[in-house]
């Protein structure tokens, strides 16, 4: 007689309560994933948990924590520490539009510890756990931005943050190659989400939604990528903007984020 065991696999998703962390909770327990959300707003999870569990018959286990405080990334790391996971999905993350000088600095500083200083550590602990485990299929997906590919004027930080994840993350994924575990960076463009509402940034363009870009980094996670830019438009023009001159590049954004 043969027995089928089915092992489920486990992801973390940071900021899964809404924008495209959600619609990846949502995709990763379409595909029988365990989910385990971290995010600031309790309610909001648990409103989460109702639903995966209910449509998807999985198992949804969430951390409270804001991972702009370094105390809360620790507090995060000792829960991970007890809990198995197979995928880090470092997804949580903001920005914020002005004049670097005009804005305050605490909150950029903030943001730099979310977008850069959470995602480094979450992910030096998540290599290490995989390979103190011995796991070989393994993966890390850091959720950069097309904002990492060029200088930002009026979103100088944010556009920074992404630069090293998008950076980072592929250095990282050399470090390991043989290893079995992979570090993908995604870099989604212009994504309808409530992002532009907390940055303060009245932007208009051609938008993609929260699902596709879940879609997209669902299929890129299964076919072991390294560095994707979501959709063909948004392809198409970071292989023009990476052909241009610095300064150039520096005008054009200036022209469009002020
Ligand atoms: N939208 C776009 O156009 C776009 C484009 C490229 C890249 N991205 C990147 O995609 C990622 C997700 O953005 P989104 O557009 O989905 O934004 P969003 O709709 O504002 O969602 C952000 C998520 O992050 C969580 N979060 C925010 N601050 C947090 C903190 N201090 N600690 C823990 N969780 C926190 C939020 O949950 P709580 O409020 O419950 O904490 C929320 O679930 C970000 O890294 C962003 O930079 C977005």
């Amino acid at each position: 007689m043969i027995y089928f065991t089915l092992i489920m696999k486990t992801v973390v998703i940071t900021g899964c309560t809404k924008g495209i962390g959600e619609a990846l909770a949502y995709r990763f327990a379409r595909e029988n994933y365990k989910v385990i959300g971290i995010a600031r707003d309790e309610e909001k999870l648990k409103l989460l948990k109702e639903k995966l569990e209910a449509e998807f018959n999985i198992k949804f286990n969430y951390l409270v924590a804001d991972l702009s405080k370094y105390e809360q990334v620790s507090k995060t790391i000792d829960f991970l520490s007890v809990n198995d996971f197979d995928v880090l999905i470092n997804n949580a993350g903001f920005g914020l539009h002005g004049e670097f000088v005009e804005l305050d600095i605490d909150a950029q500083i903030a943001m730099i510890n979310l977008n850069v200083t959470a995602l480094v550590r979450l992910t030096h602990f998540a290599i290490n756990k995989f390979k103190k485990l011995g796991k070989h299929d393994a993966t890390v997906i850091n959720i950069g931005s097309t904002a990492g590919f060029m200088p930002g004027p009026y979103n100088a930080i944010y556009f920074a943050t992404k630069a090293f994840v998008n950076s980072f993350s592929q250095a990282i994924h050399e470090e390991l190659e043989g290893t079995g575990i992979n570090v993908l960076c995604i870099c989604p463009g212009l994504t309808k989400t409530n992002f532009f509402e907390n940055a303060k940034w009245d932007i208009n363009g051609q938008m993609m939604t929260s699902e596709e870009v879940a879609d997209i980094t669902y299929q890129s996670y299964v076919e072991k990528k390294v560095i994707v830019v979501t959709g063909f438009y948004n392809a198409f023009m970071i292989s023009i903007i990476k052909r241009l001159p610095e300064s150039w590049k520096r005008y054009l954004t200036k022209r469009l984020l002020k």
